[in-house]
């Protein structure tokens, strides 16, 4: 099963990024944990801070199976990735590491989870292996 991991703005800087929020573990752990714990899966990781970027990465998934999108602040902006969500026939899970509901307010608005398949959120760097069982158990 092949699985595409995308990570959206500023998620390139965890470990060091607010770890009191985000945790301490860098993009690269979380991903290396990820081809350790699902040895069976083929993960593609890809993480850009341009909103355009990730449009044409998830609009280019035809061959994976399912998509796990942290879109990071795009999450609560951005209409242009919900449309590109539900441009395309692949599943997509939303997760986040923190618990967006229980953040600020503008944070507690998701405009893509109206289109994705459902959607992880508090659980730190367990939110993406919880969204990575959710693929493994729908084969
Ligand atoms: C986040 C939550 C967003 O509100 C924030 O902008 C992020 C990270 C999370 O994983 O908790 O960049 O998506």
């Amino acid at each position: 099963m092949k699985l595409l991991v995308i990570n959206g703005p500023n998620l390139h800087m965890l470990g060091k990024r607010e770890p009191a929020v985000y945790g301490t573990q860098t993009l690269a752990e979380i991903e290396a944990e990820l081809r350790r714990k699902f040895p069976e899966v083929d993960f593609e990781f890809f993480q850009s801070n341009h909103e355009g970027a990730i449009i044409d990465r998830l609009t280019a998934a035809k061959d994976a199976a399912g998509v796990i999108l942290n879109a990071g602040a795009y999450t609560h902006t951005s209409l242009a990735i919900a449309d590109a969500i539900a441009a395309i026939e692949t599943p997509v899970v939303e997760v986040h590491l923190s618990n967006i509901f229980a953040r600020e307010a503008i944070r507690r608005e998701s405009l893509i989870a109206p289109v994705c398949r459902g959607s992880i959120s508090g659980f730190g760097a367990r939110s993406y292996e919880l969204a990575v069982r959710y693929f493994d158990e729908e084969q």
